[in-house]
């Protein structure tokens, strides 16, 4: 009776735990074959498909993205021969007469210093390593100030016979806070006299006769540049460091630079230079198929 009784307890024991693991096996089941809740399957689908698939279309279509960045401004198909590239700028710019004429004006001679330059990096061997090399007629120049580097590359081409013109092309207006640095720069009545006193400069070094400044920005500068055929041998690029500022000079000085001419620049490897400059350079070369040299803190593209 008692041995009766233990096998019938051990057979329900046995069926319950098999109904036990019965019932959890299809909850098991139910749970893991459930659908997703929507915000799960939403998030899953952003950061794997779509998202994936968008940056590398994005990566894909970065030369066309690009294209947003070009400067299209119509350039003249016939370049200004060197020889009337200054009276074209005299004309356009100055009314047919050479803003060094009876200069420095009486009101200006009390807030002017004979003589102010100051650069950075601006008698660096590049400049006669480049003018010995590509013997310029024409050189613009984007980002004066007080003409430190201008002056320098006067004294080079004076150095080795040559017949140069140099375009000074800077708004004259330093940047923001600039003064806190240069506080003998005089201002009158809210303009800071630096063309004054650039112009001072260059009548210091008797260079009136191969240095033109053109007053401008370098964006509408440069467009006008392009627009009325004037081309230079040799372009200097130093005006704003950011990107944005560097990509468009670069973009808009290569063209008005001669087939075989030579465009390089300031702050490749100075503390300024991944602010943008270098980003800016890279790029250009990369798209253009260009290689970059060094020449001490300034970089290099040569077109031949
Ligand atoms: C670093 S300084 C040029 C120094 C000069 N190359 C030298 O070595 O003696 C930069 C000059 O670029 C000019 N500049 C900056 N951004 C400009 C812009 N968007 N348009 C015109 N000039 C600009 C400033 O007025 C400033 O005189």
């Amino acid at each position: 009776m008692i041995q009766r009784n233990k096998l019938s307890i051990a057979k329900l024991f046995t069926q319950t735990t098999a109904i036990v693991i019965l019932l959890l096996l299809s909850f098991a089941l139910g749970y893991y074959s459930r659908p997703s809740p929507p915000h799960l399957l939403q998030i899953s689908q952003e950061t794997t498909t779509p998202a994936a698939a968008a940056s590398v279309s994005r990566i894909a279509n970065l030369p066309t993205q690009l294209e947003n960045f070009r400067v299209t401004t119509h350039c003249s198909t016939s370049p200004v021969p060197p020889h009337l590239v200054f009276p074209t700028i005299l004309d356009r710019v100055f009314n047919g007469s050479s803003p060094f004429t009876k200069f420095p004006p009486r009101h200006l001679r009390s807030s002017l210093k004979q003589k102010r330059v100051k650069g950075w990096g601006s008698n660096g061997a590049v400049f006669e390593n480049l003018i010995k090399r590509v013997k310029p007629r024409v050189i613009v120049e984007v980002g004066t100030f007080l003409g430190a580097s201008a002056l320098h590359m006067v004294n080079v081409t004076r150095k080795l016979g040559l017949q140069t013109q140099i375009l000074c092309l800077d708004d004259f207006r330093g940047w923001p806070g600039f003064r806190d640095r240069f506080k003998d720069i005089n201002m009158i009545n809210g303009d800071v006299q630096l063309l004054a006193q650039f112009m001072q400069n260059v009548v210091y070094f008797n260079a009136s006769g191969s240095v033109l400044p053109v007053p401008f920005s370098t964006g509408s500068g440069l467009e006008k540049l392009c627009e009325w055929g004037i081309t230079a041998d040799l372009i200097e690029i130093d005006a704003g460091h950011d990107f944005i500022s560097a990509w468009g000079d670069i973009n808009r000085a290569y063209r008005i630079l001669k087939p075989g001419g030579v465009i390089f620049g300031h702050d490749y490897f100075t503390a300024a230079d991944n602010r943008g400059v270098r980003r800016a350079v890279n790029l250009f070369a990369e798209l253009n198929n260009l290689k970059i040299h060094t020449d001490g803190q300034h970089w290099v593209l040569a077109t031949s």
